[in-house]
Order: structure tokens, then sequence, then C-alpha cells
């Protein structure tokens, strides 16, 4: 156990965590953005700094202290992250991806500011994003681990869980942690909780807690897997 009483069970592994939320840009001044603080994320790369990993952090327009201890990249744009994401992966173990990235960005970024003045355009033209996540699941390497998130609130065609599995049927990664955002839980506050649901059909539920906890529990389940090379 080290000093602070978490066992390495991450040792000699390489963590890629993806934070905070992306900015799509209209023009110099102006984006279409999220809620997203980027503390989950934060609160996994910690974690696993804990356990003995070695941690990368992409870290999309956080406003937070960085992770001591980690290497951090930081981007806005969803391009800017895929990209980013893309280059760090082949050599991670684990990827946690816990950025809420645009689905939509702008079709184009004006070069100046939008004046009022100016015809006011009736719509924003809008074309869609590559999904990252799904390009990891597609260049998947044996061994390495595939973690989503997935922020959902429902709709009148089903709850919570039954977008959450149907989201992890079109995107299989291995732990997908689905937190039902609005109602004073998810983005922007300190608490968080979860269910994760894994592959295999199996169903864990991250009870009410701060952000920290519900990190380390998650790694509870990602330390369950064979992770990495032949091992
Ligand atoms: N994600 C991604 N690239 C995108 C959009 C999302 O890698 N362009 C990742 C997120 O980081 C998250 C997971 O996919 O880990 C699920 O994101 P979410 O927005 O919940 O799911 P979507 O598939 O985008 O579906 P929707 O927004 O319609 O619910
Ligand atoms: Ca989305």
């Amino acid at each position: 156990r080290g000093a602070d009483g978490v066992r390495p069970d991450l040792a000699g592994r390489h963590v890629l965590v993806t934070a905070g939320g992306t900015r799509e840009y209209l023009d110099p001044v102006r984006f279409l953005g999220n809620a997203s603080s980027g503390r989950q994320g934060y609160a996994v790369a910690r974690a696993a700094l804990a356990r003995g990993a070695a941690v990368t952090v992409v870290a999309a327009n956080v406003a937070l202290p960085e992770v001591a201890g980690a290497r951090t990249v930081a981007v806005t744009s969803a391009a800017e992250l895929r990209e980013r994401v893309h280059e760090v992966a082949p050599s991670a173990d684990v990827v946690v991806m816990a950025a809420a990235v645009a689905d939509f960005r702008p079709q184009a970024t004006q070069a100046y500011k939008i004046k009022k003045e100016s015809a006011a355009p009736d719509s924003i033209a809008l074309v869609r994003n590559p999904d990252v996540l799904s390009e990891l699941v597609a260049n998947r390497r044996p061994g390495q681990l595939l973690v989503g998130f997935a922020a959902e609130t429902g709709g009148p065609d089903g709850g919570v869980l039954d977008h959450a599995r149907a989201k992890l049927a079109r995107k299989p990664v291995d732990l997908l942690v689905v937190n039902q955002v609005g109602a004073g839980l998810g983005f922007e506050v300190a608490d968080n909780a979860a269910v994760v649901l894994a592959a295999d059909g199996r169903e864990t539920t991250i009870e009410r807690s701060s952000k920290d906890l519900v990190a380390h529990r998650i790694l509870d389940l990602v330390v369950e897997f064979p992770i990495g090379h032949g091992d």
C-alpha cells in the first residue's frame, strides 16, 4: 500500500483521461459549449495516480488547478481533443473518456466578430463531429480498456438507464459510467452518483458521494479487467 493507504493496482499502467467540455467557436469570442467542469475527470486522474498509474489528462477548457503528477494537455475544440487523444491512446492501457465532447460544430467559424448590425443569421449551420470514443473502439488494441461516460436525462421514449443501455449497444466500451444530469447532480456540482454498465451486462450502482470516491469506485471496476499486454 502507498503512503495514502491506496493499493497500487494500476502500477505500470498508463491511463489517459479526458476531462472538461469542448468549445466550438462561431467567431473569435463566441462558442457553443457545455457545462462540464472537468471535476469528475480530474478526480479519476488523481485516483489513478494514487493507484500507481502514469496519467495523461487531455483537458478541454477546465478551470481547475492541474492534477499534480499528471501530464496535462490542454485542448479547446472537439477536433483538437480528437487529435490529442489519438496521439496518446496507442500507449494507453486505459482510456477514460470523461470529457463532454461536442456532437456538432458550426459549419464555419467567422474570422471576425459577428456584429449586431450585420444581417441576423436565421440559423447556425452545424456539422457533425467525429465520435472519438467510437474511433477508439474501432482501433482498440488487445488489452486496452475503454471507459465511456454518458450524461443522460432520459426522455419521452425511456429513462436514463434505457438510454444508457442503448448507448452501450451502439458504442461497445468495457464500462459506461452513467450520470443522471439535472436535478442537482452531474455537471458543476461537488457530488456525483452513477450507475456503471459493463459490456457483460453487469450494472453497478455508485451511491451519491464525492467525485473522488466515485472515481475510485470506477477504478475498482477497471482493475477487475485483465489490462495491458499479455498479463
Ligand atoms: N464522445 C466522443 N466523441 C464525441 C461525442 C462523445 O468521444 N464526438 C464520448 C464522450 O466522451 C463520452 C461518450 O462518448 O465518453 C458518450 O457521450 P454522450 O454525449 O453521452 O453520447 P453520444 O453518443 O454523443 O450520444 P448523445 O449525445 O446523443 O446522448
Ligand atoms: Ca453527445
